[in-house]
């Protein structure tokens, strides 16, 4: 019989980045399941800097799976292709082609998103585990949306807060499909999973109680209620002030990095940069949030 040792309990630091996002917390033993205060201290990580960095681990797709169950319900992607083969709650994206078949997903989060915020239920926590990673490149962006909202004008955080948005994923698809055209068109089965849905522009996060912007480039398509230019031009201030570099968070991966984020007040962009000579090898598990209010 396998016996799963607890994770030991271990005094941990919290390391902040520079910036208003993004943290680091050395010393945790993820193959494990967490001890109640190594998850304690994790967790209150998250709530207070959005984005946490777990360095020097190495996880099988399984053990990355039990990991990622510790913080909820995890939820496969729709691209069922880019599945793991034994594991289709983890999702492999990667730019490699071995034997003249793609490893996994290429281009995905290449564009400023949320993710799942196309579901009515959008993620949580996303969980990327570095496994390859480019020498040069192939950084990770965050943008937090607690400090875009508190930032925002007045007038255009009174006019927004009130608003929700339409997210899709079909319609960030067809934009990939027009830049790629190695991407497959979505079957049936995967456009009837991802209909699309109606948020709230502006989110009360459920457990810190703070406000954040809630649309992204990626998957808003449209105010609800707004004729499509006025919708564009608000979509385009709003994101001309989210945005700005201050807001702003770079993860430059190590091999054995296992990065979390929290969806809810933030958003992220896989930055490519890396020659088709480098290897970028990634499992992520996403863990289903509740509907945004
Ligand atoms: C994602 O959007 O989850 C992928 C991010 C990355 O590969 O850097």
């Amino acid at each position: 019989m396998e016996i799963e040792l607890m994770s030991e309990s271990v005094a941990l630091e919290t390391v902040p980045s520079d910036a208003v996002l993004g943290a680091e917390i050395g010393g945790v033993n993820a193959s494990a399941p967490l001890a109640p205060d190594v998850f304690q201290t994790i967790d209150d990580a998250l709530k207070e800097r959005i984005v946490v960095c777990l360095p020097g681990q190495w996880l099988s797709p399984g053990q990355l799976v039990t990991f990622g169950q510790q913080f909820g319900e995890l939820e496969p992607h729709v691209l069922s292709q880019y599945h793991h083969p034994d594991h289709p709650e983890v999702l492999v994206l990667s730019n490699v082609v071995e034997n003249g078949k793609a490893l996994g997903f290429r281009d995905a989060g290449s564009y400023w998103h949320s993710d799942l915020s196309y579901k009515d239920k959008p993620t949580k926590y996303t969980i990327l585990h570095a496994r390859e990673v480019p020498d040069v490149g192939g950084d990770t962006l965050f943008v937090s949306g607690y400090a875009v909202y508190e930032a925002l004008p007045n007038s255009l955080r009174t006019r927004v807060s009130g608003m929700r948005a339409i997210h899709s994923y079909a319609f960030r698809h067809e934009q990939m499909i027009a830049k790629n055209k190695l991407r497959a068109p979505l079957t049936s089965e995967q456009k009837r999973a991802v209909p699309d849905v109606s948020h709230p522009a502006v989110r009360t996060h459920p457990d810190t109680g703070r406000k954040a912007l809630y649309i992204n480039p990626g998957f808003t398509k449209a105010f609800d209620g707004l004729a499509p230019a006025e919708s564009k031009a608000l979509l385009d201030d709003l994101y001309s002030i989210a945005l700005r570099p201050e807001f702003s968070y770079r993860h430059n991966w190590r091999k054995g990095d296992v990065l979390i984020w929290d969806n809810r007040c933030s958003m992220h962009l896989a930055d490519g940069g890396y020659g088709e000579d480098q290897r970028r090898l990634m499992h992520r598990v996403t863990v289903r949030g509740t509907a945004p209010v």
